[in-house]
Protein backbone atom coordinates (compact mmCIF):
# COMPACT_ATOMS: atom_id res chain seq x y z
CA UNK A 1 0.00 0.00 0.00
CA UNK A 2 1.54 3.48 -1.19
CA UNK A 3 1.25 5.92 1.67
CA UNK A 4 3.03 8.65 -0.66
CA UNK A 5 1.66 12.18 -0.01
CA UNK A 6 1.49 14.82 -2.80
CA UNK A 7 3.96 16.60 -3.17
CA UNK A 8 4.13 20.75 -1.60
CA UNK A 9 4.80 21.50 -5.96
CA UNK A 10 1.81 19.54 -6.87
CA UNK A 11 -0.16 21.44 -3.91
CA UNK A 12 1.10 24.58 -5.15
CA UNK A 13 -0.26 23.92 -8.40
CA UNK A 14 -3.36 25.72 -9.56
CA UNK A 15 -6.83 22.83 -9.42
CA UNK A 16 -7.14 21.51 -12.50
CA UNK A 17 -9.62 22.05 -14.21
CA UNK A 18 -8.97 25.58 -13.36
CA UNK A 19 -12.08 27.08 -11.91
CA UNK A 20 -12.59 30.37 -13.51
CA UNK A 21 -13.42 33.55 -11.39
CA UNK A 22 -16.87 35.32 -10.98
CA UNK A 23 -19.01 36.99 -8.16
CA UNK A 24 -20.36 34.76 -5.91
CA UNK A 25 -24.15 34.64 -6.57
CA UNK A 26 -26.09 35.66 -3.38
CA UNK A 27 -28.85 33.65 -1.50
CA UNK A 28 -31.09 36.37 -0.32
CA UNK A 29 -32.84 38.99 -2.56
CA UNK A 30 -31.93 42.57 -2.81
CA UNK A 31 -33.38 45.28 -1.73
CA UNK A 32 -34.30 47.87 -3.33
CA UNK A 33 -31.54 50.23 -3.38
CA UNK A 34 -29.71 46.95 -2.81
CA UNK A 35 -30.78 46.03 -6.26
CA UNK A 36 -29.91 49.80 -7.76
CA UNK A 37 -26.85 49.76 -6.45
CA UNK A 38 -25.74 46.75 -7.94
CA UNK A 39 -27.28 47.03 -11.17
CA UNK A 40 -25.61 50.38 -11.47
CA UNK A 41 -22.34 49.39 -9.88
CA UNK A 42 -22.10 45.82 -11.33
CA UNK A 43 -25.12 44.20 -13.26
CA UNK A 44 -23.76 40.67 -13.15
CA UNK A 45 -23.81 40.87 -9.13
CA UNK A 46 -27.72 41.11 -9.54
CA UNK A 47 -27.81 37.40 -9.72
CA UNK A 48 -28.93 35.13 -7.36
CA UNK A 49 -27.96 31.20 -6.94
CA UNK A 50 -31.55 30.47 -8.07
CA UNK A 51 -30.61 32.15 -11.51
CA UNK A 52 -27.94 29.78 -12.31
CA UNK A 53 -30.36 26.61 -11.21
CA UNK A 54 -33.37 27.28 -12.10
CA UNK A 55 -35.66 26.75 -15.86
CA UNK A 56 -36.18 30.26 -15.40
CA UNK A 57 -37.04 33.00 -13.16
CA UNK A 58 -39.51 35.78 -12.72
CA UNK A 59 -39.63 38.77 -10.39
CA UNK A 60 -41.07 42.32 -11.01
CA UNK A 61 -39.27 45.80 -11.35
CA UNK A 62 -41.05 48.69 -10.87
CA UNK A 63 -44.31 46.64 -11.97
CA UNK A 64 -43.08 45.62 -14.96
CA UNK A 65 -42.25 41.46 -15.25
CA UNK A 66 -38.86 40.47 -16.00
CA UNK A 67 -39.22 36.82 -16.78
CA UNK A 68 -35.59 35.55 -17.22
CA UNK A 69 -35.12 32.14 -19.60
CA UNK A 70 -32.48 29.64 -18.80
CA UNK A 71 -34.33 26.55 -20.70
CA UNK A 72 -32.98 26.23 -24.43
CA UNK A 73 -36.14 25.59 -25.66
CA UNK A 74 -37.57 29.04 -24.42
CA UNK A 75 -34.55 30.50 -25.92
CA UNK A 76 -35.63 28.72 -29.16
CA UNK A 77 -39.21 30.25 -28.90
CA UNK A 78 -38.18 33.53 -28.12
CA UNK A 79 -35.25 33.93 -30.56
CA UNK A 80 -35.95 31.94 -33.31
CA UNK A 81 -39.84 30.51 -33.50
CA UNK A 82 -41.27 34.66 -32.42
CA UNK A 83 -39.38 36.65 -32.61
CA UNK A 84 -41.12 39.20 -33.98
CA UNK A 85 -43.06 39.25 -30.75
CA UNK A 86 -39.85 40.43 -29.17
CA UNK A 87 -38.79 43.62 -29.79
CA UNK A 88 -35.51 45.49 -28.01
CA UNK A 89 -36.18 46.22 -24.75
CA UNK A 90 -36.77 49.92 -23.85
CA UNK A 91 -33.38 50.53 -21.43
CA UNK A 92 -30.87 48.86 -23.60
CA UNK A 93 -32.53 51.23 -26.77
CA UNK A 94 -31.94 54.10 -24.15
CA UNK A 95 -28.23 53.54 -23.69
CA UNK A 96 -27.39 52.51 -26.97
CA UNK A 97 -29.69 54.20 -29.64
CA UNK A 98 -28.46 58.28 -29.18
CA UNK A 99 -24.99 56.22 -29.72
CA UNK A 100 -25.23 54.37 -32.88
CA UNK A 101 -28.76 55.95 -33.88
CA UNK A 102 -29.82 53.96 -36.85
CA UNK A 103 -27.46 51.42 -37.12
CA UNK A 104 -28.04 47.55 -37.43
CA UNK A 105 -27.57 47.31 -33.38
CA UNK A 106 -30.17 49.38 -32.87
CA UNK A 107 -32.50 49.77 -35.70
CA UNK A 108 -35.57 47.80 -35.20
CA UNK A 109 -38.88 46.54 -37.33
CA UNK A 110 -38.72 47.42 -41.28
CA UNK A 111 -35.70 49.35 -40.80
CA UNK A 112 -34.06 46.78 -39.52
CA UNK A 113 -35.06 44.54 -42.39
CA UNK A 114 -34.02 46.94 -44.84
CA UNK A 115 -30.52 47.32 -43.14
CA UNK A 116 -29.84 43.61 -42.53
CA UNK A 117 -30.37 42.51 -46.07
CA UNK A 118 -28.00 45.47 -47.08
CA UNK A 119 -25.21 44.66 -44.90
CA UNK A 120 -25.55 41.00 -45.30
CA UNK A 121 -23.83 40.26 -48.59
CA UNK A 122 -21.04 42.37 -46.78
CA UNK A 123 -19.60 39.81 -44.44
CA UNK A 124 -20.09 36.71 -47.14
CA UNK A 125 -17.19 34.19 -46.24
CA UNK A 126 -15.36 35.20 -49.47
CA UNK A 127 -15.14 38.85 -48.27
CA UNK A 128 -14.32 37.76 -44.83
CA UNK A 129 -11.64 35.17 -45.85
CA UNK A 130 -10.28 38.26 -47.77
CA UNK A 131 -9.82 40.40 -44.76
CA UNK A 132 -6.92 37.45 -43.32
CA UNK A 133 -4.01 38.78 -44.47
CA UNK A 134 -4.89 42.47 -43.02
CA UNK A 135 -5.86 40.96 -39.93
CA UNK A 136 -2.44 38.72 -39.27
CA UNK A 137 -0.28 41.37 -40.61
CA UNK A 138 -1.57 43.63 -38.01
CA UNK A 139 -1.01 40.50 -35.61
CA UNK A 140 2.66 40.33 -36.45
CA UNK A 141 3.16 43.80 -35.65
CA UNK A 142 1.74 43.13 -32.53
CA UNK A 143 4.12 39.98 -31.61
CA UNK A 144 6.99 41.57 -32.72
CA UNK A 145 6.27 44.75 -30.32
CA UNK A 146 5.18 42.74 -27.59
CA UNK A 147 8.25 40.29 -27.90
CA UNK A 148 10.51 44.00 -27.25
CA UNK A 149 8.63 44.41 -24.04
CA UNK A 150 9.72 41.06 -22.83
CA UNK A 151 9.94 40.85 -18.91
CA UNK A 152 7.34 43.75 -18.67
CA UNK A 153 4.07 43.11 -17.03
CA UNK A 154 1.44 44.68 -18.97
CA UNK A 155 -2.48 45.06 -19.17
CA UNK A 156 -3.00 42.17 -21.68
CA UNK A 157 -7.04 43.50 -21.83
CA UNK A 158 -5.25 46.92 -22.89
CA UNK A 159 -3.05 45.15 -25.71
CA UNK A 160 -5.51 43.11 -27.11
CA UNK A 161 -7.87 46.23 -27.30
CA UNK A 162 -4.87 47.83 -29.15
CA UNK A 163 -4.56 44.61 -31.71
CA UNK A 164 -8.26 44.61 -32.33
CA UNK A 165 -8.46 48.43 -32.93
CA UNK A 166 -5.65 48.08 -35.01
CA UNK A 167 -7.36 45.14 -36.88
CA UNK A 168 -10.88 47.18 -37.26
CA UNK A 169 -8.67 50.25 -38.61
CA UNK A 170 -7.55 47.96 -41.26
CA UNK A 171 -10.49 46.23 -42.15
CA UNK A 172 -12.86 48.96 -41.94
CA UNK A 173 -10.91 51.98 -43.49
CA UNK A 174 -7.36 50.58 -44.74
CA UNK A 175 -6.14 52.94 -42.26
CA UNK A 176 -7.57 55.96 -44.76
CA UNK A 177 -8.90 58.08 -41.62
CA UNK A 178 -9.42 62.13 -41.68
CA UNK A 179 -7.74 62.09 -38.39
CA UNK A 180 -4.35 61.45 -37.08
CA UNK A 181 -4.27 58.31 -35.93
CA UNK A 182 -3.63 58.79 -32.26
CA UNK A 183 -6.23 61.07 -32.15
CA UNK A 184 -8.69 58.40 -34.02
CA UNK A 185 -8.15 56.06 -31.09
CA UNK A 186 -8.78 58.63 -28.10
CA UNK A 187 -11.91 60.07 -29.55
CA UNK A 188 -13.00 56.48 -30.00
CA UNK A 189 -11.70 55.43 -26.39
CA UNK A 190 -14.01 58.60 -25.36
CA UNK A 191 -17.09 57.78 -27.37
CA UNK A 192 -17.25 53.97 -25.87
CA UNK A 193 -16.10 55.09 -22.70
CA UNK A 194 -19.56 57.08 -22.98
CA UNK A 195 -21.81 53.93 -23.94
CA UNK A 196 -20.86 51.19 -21.14
CA UNK A 197 -22.36 52.81 -17.92
CA UNK A 198 -26.38 52.10 -16.73
CA UNK A 199 -27.20 55.21 -15.00
CA UNK A 200 -29.70 55.33 -11.90
CA UNK A 201 -31.96 57.03 -13.60
CA UNK A 202 -32.96 54.47 -16.64
CA UNK A 203 -33.26 51.82 -14.16
CA UNK A 204 -36.19 54.02 -12.70
CA UNK A 205 -37.78 54.55 -16.08
CA UNK A 206 -37.25 58.29 -15.72
CA UNK A 207 -38.10 59.88 -18.91
CA UNK A 208 -35.48 61.01 -21.77
CA UNK A 209 -35.68 64.62 -20.89
CA UNK A 210 -34.24 64.28 -17.88
CA UNK A 211 -30.43 64.80 -18.28
CA UNK A 212 -28.02 62.01 -17.56
CA UNK A 213 -25.07 63.50 -16.03
CA UNK A 214 -22.76 60.34 -17.34
CA UNK A 215 -24.20 60.60 -20.71
CA UNK A 216 -24.04 64.58 -21.49
CA UNK A 217 -20.07 64.51 -20.56
CA UNK A 218 -19.78 61.81 -23.71
CA UNK A 219 -21.95 64.14 -26.56
CA UNK A 220 -19.03 66.66 -26.84
CA UNK A 221 -16.74 63.98 -27.88
CA UNK A 222 -19.50 61.93 -29.59
CA UNK A 223 -19.89 64.64 -32.22
CA UNK A 224 -16.45 64.79 -32.71
CA UNK A 225 -15.84 61.61 -33.35
CA UNK A 226 -19.24 61.67 -35.90
CA UNK A 227 -17.44 64.55 -37.54
CA UNK A 228 -14.50 62.15 -38.63
CA UNK A 229 -16.44 59.23 -39.21
CA UNK A 230 -18.46 61.51 -41.94
CA UNK A 231 -15.55 63.08 -43.45
CA UNK A 232 -14.04 59.85 -43.93
CA UNK A 233 -17.28 58.85 -45.55
CA UNK A 234 -17.05 61.93 -48.16
CA UNK A 235 -13.38 61.30 -49.50
CA UNK A 236 -13.88 57.52 -49.88
CA UNK A 237 -16.75 58.52 -52.42
CA UNK A 238 -15.09 61.02 -53.81
CA UNK A 239 -12.03 58.46 -54.30
CA UNK A 240 -14.71 55.72 -55.58
CA UNK A 241 -15.83 58.51 -58.43
CA UNK A 242 -12.56 59.27 -59.30
CA UNK A 243 -11.32 55.67 -60.00
CA UNK A 244 -13.60 53.14 -58.66
CA UNK A 245 -10.99 50.03 -59.31
CA UNK A 246 -8.42 52.08 -57.20
CA UNK A 247 -10.09 52.58 -53.78
CA UNK A 248 -9.03 49.15 -51.32
CA UNK A 249 -11.49 46.71 -50.51
CA UNK A 250 -12.68 47.12 -47.24
CA UNK A 251 -15.68 47.37 -45.15
CA UNK A 252 -16.26 51.24 -45.89
CA UNK A 253 -15.55 50.35 -49.68
CA UNK A 254 -18.25 47.35 -49.52
CA UNK A 255 -20.87 49.40 -47.70
CA UNK A 256 -21.07 52.02 -50.07
CA UNK A 257 -21.73 49.96 -52.79
CA UNK A 258 -24.43 47.55 -50.68
CA UNK A 259 -27.90 48.74 -52.11
CA UNK A 260 -30.15 50.53 -50.35
CA UNK A 261 -28.36 52.37 -47.78
CA UNK A 262 -27.89 56.31 -47.05
CA UNK A 263 -24.59 58.23 -46.71
CA UNK A 264 -26.42 58.77 -42.87
CA UNK A 265 -27.11 55.00 -42.67
CA UNK A 266 -23.67 54.06 -43.45
CA UNK A 267 -21.89 56.52 -40.64
CA UNK A 268 -24.69 54.80 -38.40
CA UNK A 269 -23.12 51.45 -39.45
CA UNK A 270 -19.66 52.12 -39.33
CA UNK A 271 -19.99 53.44 -36.08
CA UNK A 272 -21.82 50.63 -34.76
CA UNK A 273 -19.46 48.43 -35.95
CA UNK A 274 -16.40 50.02 -34.24
CA UNK A 275 -18.99 49.72 -30.83
CA UNK A 276 -19.72 46.32 -31.59
CA UNK A 277 -16.83 45.00 -32.98
CA UNK A 278 -13.42 45.41 -31.46
CA UNK A 279 -13.80 45.44 -27.69
CA UNK A 280 -15.83 42.34 -27.59
CA UNK A 281 -13.12 40.21 -29.32
CA UNK A 282 -10.32 42.09 -27.37
CA UNK A 283 -12.56 41.19 -24.24
CA UNK A 284 -12.38 37.29 -24.87
CA UNK A 285 -8.50 36.98 -26.38
CA UNK A 286 -7.99 39.02 -22.79
CA UNK A 287 -9.91 35.90 -21.09
CA UNK A 288 -8.06 33.42 -22.75
CA UNK A 289 -4.79 34.53 -22.13
CA UNK A 290 -5.52 35.05 -18.41
CA UNK A 291 -7.65 31.26 -18.31
CA UNK A 292 -4.30 29.54 -20.35
CA UNK A 293 -2.04 31.01 -17.77
CA UNK A 294 -3.65 29.38 -15.17
CA UNK A 295 -4.24 25.68 -16.72
CA UNK A 296 -0.74 24.89 -17.55
CA UNK A 297 -1.82 21.45 -19.38
CA UNK A 298 -4.60 23.49 -21.46
CA UNK A 299 -1.95 25.92 -22.60
CA UNK A 300 0.60 23.01 -23.65
CA UNK A 301 -1.94 21.17 -25.36
CA UNK A 302 -2.61 24.75 -27.69
CA UNK A 303 1.15 25.46 -27.83
CA UNK A 304 1.36 21.57 -29.25
CA UNK A 305 -1.15 22.79 -31.81
CA UNK A 306 0.55 25.49 -33.26
CA UNK A 307 3.84 24.55 -33.07
CA UNK A 308 2.96 21.41 -35.02
CA UNK A 309 0.26 22.90 -37.41
CA UNK A 310 1.07 26.21 -38.58
CA UNK A 311 4.55 25.59 -40.41
CA UNK A 312 1.94 23.28 -42.73
CA UNK A 313 0.02 26.34 -43.59
CA UNK A 314 0.02 28.91 -46.16
CA UNK A 315 -1.80 31.25 -45.65
CA UNK A 316 -3.78 32.94 -42.60
CA UNK A 317 -7.31 32.00 -44.30
CA UNK A 318 -6.89 27.92 -43.40
CA UNK A 319 -5.83 29.13 -39.60
CA UNK A 320 -9.51 29.00 -38.42
CA UNK A 321 -10.32 25.46 -39.61
CA UNK A 322 -6.58 24.07 -38.71
CA UNK A 323 -6.49 25.06 -35.20
CA UNK A 324 -9.58 23.13 -33.98
CA UNK A 325 -8.02 23.01 -30.26
CA UNK A 326 -6.53 27.09 -30.43
CA UNK A 327 -10.45 27.58 -31.30
CA UNK A 328 -11.90 25.49 -28.59
CA UNK A 329 -9.61 27.07 -26.01
CA UNK A 330 -11.33 30.39 -27.53
CA UNK A 331 -14.96 29.50 -27.37
CA UNK A 332 -14.40 27.96 -23.60
CA UNK A 333 -13.30 31.04 -22.97
CA UNK A 334 -16.62 33.48 -24.53
CA UNK A 335 -18.33 30.67 -22.48
CA UNK A 336 -16.80 31.84 -18.90
CA UNK A 337 -17.14 35.34 -20.18
CA UNK A 338 -19.54 36.16 -22.77
CA UNK A 339 -18.64 39.44 -23.79
CA UNK A 340 -22.33 40.42 -24.11
CA UNK A 341 -23.56 39.25 -20.67
CA UNK A 342 -27.17 39.48 -22.17
CA UNK A 343 -30.08 39.13 -24.95
CA UNK A 344 -32.70 41.74 -23.79
CA UNK A 345 -36.11 42.19 -25.15
CA UNK A 346 -39.54 42.98 -23.98
CA UNK A 347 -42.46 41.14 -24.96
CA UNK A 348 -45.56 42.87 -27.53
CA UNK A 349 -48.37 40.62 -27.13
CA UNK A 350 -48.86 38.11 -24.38
CA UNK A 351 -47.05 34.60 -25.63
CA UNK A 352 -46.56 31.29 -23.44
CA UNK A 353 -43.81 28.88 -23.35
CA UNK A 354 -45.04 25.49 -22.04
CA UNK A 355 -46.78 26.33 -18.83
CA UNK A 356 -45.02 29.73 -18.54
CA UNK A 357 -46.80 32.90 -19.28
CA UNK A 358 -45.61 35.69 -20.52
CA UNK A 359 -47.53 39.07 -20.04
CA UNK A 360 -47.06 41.88 -22.93
CA UNK A 361 -44.69 44.61 -21.87
CA UNK A 362 -42.76 42.07 -19.94
CA UNK A 363 -39.06 42.13 -19.89
CA UNK A 364 -37.92 38.86 -21.28
CA UNK A 365 -34.15 38.44 -21.35
CA UNK A 366 -31.89 35.55 -22.33
CA UNK A 367 -28.19 35.80 -20.62
CA UNK A 368 -25.69 34.58 -21.90
CA UNK A 369 -23.73 35.21 -18.85
CA UNK A 370 -26.10 32.74 -17.02
CA UNK A 371 -27.17 30.19 -19.55
CA UNK A 372 -23.42 29.58 -20.37
CA UNK A 373 -22.65 28.80 -16.48
CA UNK A 374 -25.80 27.14 -15.44
CA UNK A 375 -25.79 23.64 -13.53
CA UNK A 376 -28.56 22.30 -15.22
CA UNK A 377 -27.14 22.91 -18.33
CA UNK A 378 -23.52 21.95 -18.03
CA UNK A 379 -20.60 19.71 -16.44
CA UNK A 380 -18.66 21.78 -13.78
CA UNK A 381 -20.21 25.07 -15.17
CA UNK A 382 -17.49 27.06 -13.73
CA UNK A 383 -14.47 25.13 -15.02
CA UNK A 384 -12.08 25.84 -17.98
CA UNK A 385 -12.38 23.15 -20.02
CA UNK A 386 -11.80 23.43 -23.46
CA UNK A 387 -12.42 19.79 -24.64
CA UNK A 388 -16.31 20.55 -24.44
CA UNK A 389 -15.68 22.64 -27.59
CA UNK A 390 -13.22 19.98 -29.29
CA UNK A 391 -15.50 18.66 -33.08
CA UNK A 392 -16.10 15.34 -31.45
CA UNK A 393 -17.63 17.15 -28.77
CA UNK A 394 -19.38 19.64 -29.96
CA UNK A 395 -22.81 17.75 -31.30
CA UNK A 396 -23.48 17.26 -27.74
CA UNK A 397 -24.44 20.63 -27.12
CA UNK A 398 -28.10 22.31 -27.71
CA UNK A 399 -27.96 24.92 -29.97
CA UNK A 400 -29.47 27.33 -27.86
CA UNK A 401 -26.79 26.73 -24.73
CA UNK A 402 -24.09 28.03 -26.23
CA UNK A 403 -24.86 32.08 -27.23
CA UNK A 404 -21.89 33.93 -27.12
CA UNK A 405 -22.93 35.71 -30.48
CA UNK A 406 -26.71 35.82 -29.91
CA UNK A 407 -29.03 33.56 -32.06
CA UNK A 408 -31.78 34.15 -34.55
CA UNK A 409 -32.23 37.10 -37.38
CA UNK A 410 -30.51 39.19 -34.48
CA UNK A 411 -27.69 37.20 -34.71
CA UNK A 412 -24.09 38.64 -34.79
CA UNK A 413 -23.70 39.36 -38.26
CA UNK A 414 -19.54 39.68 -37.49
CA UNK A 415 -19.50 36.39 -35.67
CA UNK A 416 -17.01 34.72 -38.59
CA UNK A 417 -14.93 37.45 -38.60
CA UNK A 418 -14.94 37.57 -34.78
CA UNK A 419 -13.83 33.63 -34.80
CA UNK A 420 -11.45 34.11 -37.59
CA UNK A 421 -9.60 37.09 -35.94
CA UNK A 422 -9.57 35.53 -32.27
CA UNK A 423 -7.94 32.46 -34.05
CA UNK A 424 -5.55 34.10 -35.97
CA UNK A 425 -4.53 36.66 -32.99
CA UNK A 426 -4.17 33.46 -30.84
CA UNK A 427 -1.75 31.53 -33.23
CA UNK A 428 0.43 34.04 -34.21
CA UNK A 429 1.26 36.06 -30.58
CA UNK A 430 1.23 32.19 -28.82
CA UNK A 431 3.92 31.27 -31.34
CA UNK A 432 6.36 33.06 -29.89
CA UNK A 433 4.83 34.34 -26.88
CA UNK A 434 3.44 32.87 -23.35
CA UNK A 435 1.65 35.46 -20.64
CA UNK A 436 2.21 34.83 -17.35
CA UNK A 437 -0.73 35.88 -15.05
CA UNK A 438 1.17 39.01 -12.14
CA UNK A 439 -2.01 39.61 -10.60
CA UNK A 440 -2.01 39.19 -6.23
CA UNK A 441 -4.92 38.13 -6.41
CA UNK A 442 -8.10 36.73 -8.92
CA UNK A 443 -9.62 39.23 -11.44
CA UNK A 444 -12.86 40.95 -10.65
CA UNK A 445 -15.52 40.37 -13.18
CA UNK A 446 -17.53 43.26 -13.68
CA UNK A 447 -20.14 44.27 -16.85
CA UNK A 448 -19.59 47.50 -18.39
CA UNK A 449 -21.42 46.46 -21.24
CA UNK A 450 -18.93 43.64 -21.60
CA UNK A 451 -18.15 41.59 -19.35
CA UNK A 452 -14.16 42.47 -18.57
CA UNK A 453 -11.81 42.27 -15.64
CA UNK A 454 -12.04 45.42 -12.96
CA UNK A 455 -8.37 46.17 -13.00
CA UNK A 456 -7.26 45.52 -15.86
CA UNK A 457 -5.15 41.46 -16.17
CA UNK A 458 -1.56 41.95 -15.74
CA UNK A 459 0.42 39.90 -17.34
CA UNK A 460 4.19 39.39 -17.90
CA UNK A 461 5.43 38.58 -21.04
CA UNK A 462 8.13 36.33 -21.53
CA UNK A 463 9.32 34.92 -25.20
CA UNK A 464 8.75 31.43 -25.51
C1 LIG B 1 -16.23 38.14 -29.88
C2 LIG B 1 -16.78 39.10 -30.58
C3 LIG B 1 -18.25 39.43 -30.63
C4 LIG B 1 -19.27 39.06 -29.80
C5 LIG B 1 -19.19 38.19 -28.56
C6 LIG B 1 -20.49 39.64 -30.32
C7 LIG B 1 -21.76 39.45 -29.75
C8 LIG B 1 -22.94 39.88 -30.33
C9 LIG B 1 -24.27 39.54 -29.85
C10 LIG B 1 -24.57 38.67 -28.64
C11 LIG B 1 -25.18 40.10 -30.67
C12 LIG B 1 -26.72 39.97 -30.61
C13 LIG B 1 -27.34 40.99 -29.69
C14 LIG B 1 -28.83 40.75 -29.45
O1 LIG B 1 -29.43 39.83 -30.02
O2 LIG B 1 -29.39 41.52 -28.64
C15 LIG B 1 -24.43 40.85 -31.66
C16 LIG B 1 -24.99 41.59 -32.68
C17 LIG B 1 -24.25 42.35 -33.55
N1 LIG B 1 -22.87 42.36 -33.71
FE1 LIG B 1 -21.56 41.27 -32.64
N2 LIG B 1 -20.20 40.35 -31.44
C18 LIG B 1 -18.84 40.24 -31.68
C19 LIG B 1 -18.14 40.77 -32.75
C20 LIG B 1 -18.68 41.60 -33.71
C21 LIG B 1 -17.98 42.15 -34.83
C22 LIG B 1 -16.50 41.89 -35.16
C23 LIG B 1 -18.86 42.96 -35.50
C24 LIG B 1 -18.66 43.80 -36.76
C25 LIG B 1 -17.54 44.02 -37.38
C26 LIG B 1 -20.14 42.87 -34.82
C27 LIG B 1 -21.29 43.53 -35.19
C28 LIG B 1 -22.55 43.25 -34.69
C29 LIG B 1 -23.78 43.85 -35.21
C30 LIG B 1 -23.85 44.90 -36.32
C31 LIG B 1 -24.84 43.28 -34.51
C32 LIG B 1 -26.33 43.56 -34.70
C33 LIG B 1 -26.96 42.49 -35.59
C34 LIG B 1 -28.47 42.67 -35.79
O3 LIG B 1 -29.15 43.11 -34.86
O4 LIG B 1 -28.93 42.36 -36.88
N3 LIG B 1 -19.99 42.03 -33.75
N4 LIG B 1 -23.07 40.67 -31.44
Amino acid sequence: MSNAMPSTDAAAMPPRPFRAPAPVPHSEPLSFFGFIRTATRNPIEIWGTRAFKEPYVVGKWLGVPNIVLNEPRAVRHVHVENPKNYVMQPLRQRLLRPLLRDGLLTAEGQLWRRTRKAIAPVFTPRHIAGFTEPMAARCENAAERLRGMAGQTVDISHETTLLTFDILQATLFSDDIESEPNEFARSTAQFLGSMGRVDPLDLLGAPDFLPRIRRLRGRKSMLYFRSMIAETIVKRQRQMEKDPNGVPPDLLTLLLKADGLSRDEIEDNIITFIGAGHETTARSLAWTFYLLSQAPDELRKVEEEIDRVLPTLDHPSQYLDALPRTRAVFEESMRLYPPAASLNRTALRPDRIGDLEIPAGSTVLVMPWLIHRHEMLWDRPDHFIPDRFMPENREKLDRYQYLPFGVGPRICIGASFALQEAVIALAILMRSLRFEFAGSKQPSVIQRITIQPEDGLPMTIRER
